[in-house]
Formats: structure tokens, C-alpha cells, sequence
């Protein structure tokens, strides 16, 4: 069942996701070489209870930190603990935010210091992806419209997309309907509509698009050791089109629009 939401019900997802998008940028600014992940989750933890937010994560299905830290191979759902950060690192942050009941969810990869040229092809294409979906994102359009922009934007590249993870609406629950794959058809697929709220999700790699869970159950990781990286905003489709909930990023000019 998909929940479309009020003006009023985005405008709290919006406060939600101006948190999150603020705690992305403060973690940003923490991610230097010799830190490790689990200090980065402190730091988010305190950060979100500090502007009266919940983190979503903690606690959903039993996930035990705040955030998500996910490094190089690690797609998604990396817990945060010993990892020590270091040069030429991808680290990816996955941040959601419970405020008023409503919940934003948003991740974004950072390279840290001098990154290879290929790593940082792989993050161009993976915000160039977001950008693609989130551009289909308005009344009338199809979610297969938003999947075949990501899937061909990065399949053009040489890179992959998983598809064993998707997107999906979000509102009063972090997961709500419908799926939103980052491969697929246009003109496919559930109709967008004024109201729905969704968060768009490329997760790509730089080899094959196979994933596997860890043994901590939560992380995944690509089958072939290649690096990967995850862009994410939530997006309400508007009469206007597309409006981005979770912020725009003063270190990502390209994210602005
Ligand atoms: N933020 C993730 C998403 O994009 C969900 C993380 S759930 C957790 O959907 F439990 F792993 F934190
Ligand atoms: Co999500």
C-alpha cells in the first residue's frame, strides 16, 4: 500500500531530513584518516538526539548503532566499530532520522584524501545516478522511469548496479511501498502520484552487480572484493516535480539542483 502524504506531512519529513542531511555533513567532517567508524557513529548519534531526532536505524530489526558506515567492497549496512579510516578510502555514511514521527533517509559516499581516478569515476557516476533518478521523480511518471535513468546512466559507465537492494517509500516507516529498483523498464511499474515521498537509492559498483551478507548478518559486501558506492535522498513528488527532503550539500554543488 502506498501512503501519500499531506503538505503538511512533508514539511515534517523535511525537518527530519534537513537533520540528516546536517548529520551527513557533520560526520563529513570527522572523516579524516585514524578515525574509526564507530567513533563517526558517536559523533552521529550525539548530533541527531542533539537537534531532537531519533536515529531510525538504531534498534530497526535489531540493527545496534545509529548509522551505517559502510566502507570500499561494503555496499550497505556496515556496523560501526574498529574499522580504522584511511587515505584513499570510500566510506559510505547511511543516515535516517526520526523527528515529529517522521522519518528522511539519505546516504552519500566520500572519498577520503587522495582517492584513485577510478574511485572517484565510480562516486561521479553514483551522484550522477541519484541525480538521473531523481529527475524522473514527478506526477504521471512510472518508478520504472526512475530505475531505467539510474540503470543507464551507470551500465553507459562501465559500472554496475546491485540489484538484490532497492529503494523504497518512506513516511511514518522507514520502508514503506513500492520498491524502487535502481534497474529496470520505462513506462513500468507503479504510477508516481502528488504526495508520494520516496527515497531514490543507487547502490553501484565497479564490478559485477553480486552482493553477499557478512557474517555479522547486517553488512553486505560485493562477491567480487570491487569498490561500490551508495548516493540516496528522499524525494517528494511534487505538482512542481521532484522536491529533495534530505538537503543539498555545500561540498556537492552537483546535488544542488
Ligand atoms: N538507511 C537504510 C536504507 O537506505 C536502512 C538501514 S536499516 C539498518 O534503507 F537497520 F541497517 F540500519
Ligand atoms: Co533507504
Amino acid at each position: 500500500m502506498i501512503v501519500r502524504k499531506s503538505a503538511q506531512e512533508i514539511e515534517k519529513m523535511a525537518a527530519a531530513g534537513s537533520v540528516v542531511a546536517d548529520t551527513i555533513a557533520h560526520v563529513g567532517e570527522h572523516l579524516e584518516p585514524g578515525i574509526t567508524t564507530g567513533e563517526l557513529d558517536r559523533i552521529a548519534d550525539e548530533f541527531i538526539a542533539a537537534h531532537g531526532g531519533v536515529p531510525t536505524s538504531k534498534g530497526y530489526r535489531g540493527y545496534p548503532r545509529a548509522i551505517c558506515i559502510s566502507p570500499n567492497d561494503m555496499v550497505v549496512h556496515g556496523i560501526p566499530g574498529g574499522y580504522v579510516v584511511r587515505e584513499g578510502d570510500l566510506v559510505t555514511i547511511d543516515v535516517g532520522v526520526t523527528l515529529d514521527g517522521y522519518i528522511a533517509d539519505s546516504a552519500f559516499t566520500f572519498g577520503i584524501g587522495e582517492i584513485a581516478a577510478e574511485s572517484q569515476r565510480l562516486l561521479n557516476v553514483g551522484r550522477e545516478a541519484l541525480a538521473a533518478g531523481i529527475a524522473q521523480a514527478r506526477p504521471g511518471n512510472r518508478v520504472g522511469d526512475i530505475s531505467s535513468a539510474v540503470q543507464r546512466l551507470v551500465e553507459s559507465n562501465g559500472f554496475s548496479v546491485v540489484r538484490s537492494l532497492v529503494g523504497h517509500g518512506v513516511g511514518r516507516s522507514y520502508h514503506e511501498d513500492p520498491h524502487i529498483p535502481n534497474f529496470g523498464d520505462q513506462g513500468r511499474g507503479p504510477q508516481l502520484s502528488e504526495g508520494m515521498t520516496i527515497a531514490i537509492e543507487p547502490m553501484i559498483t565497479a564490478g559485477t552487480p553480486d552482493v553477499y551478507v557478512q557474517d555479522d548478518e547486517w553488512s553486505i559486501s560485493t562477491e567480487d572484493g570491487s569498490l561500490a558506492c551508495h548516493f540516496e535522498h528522499t524525494v517528494a513528488i511534487t505538482a512542481a516535480g521532484p522536491r529533495i527532503l534530505t538537503g543539498a550539500r555545500d561540498r556537492e554543488p552537483s546535488l544542488l539542483k
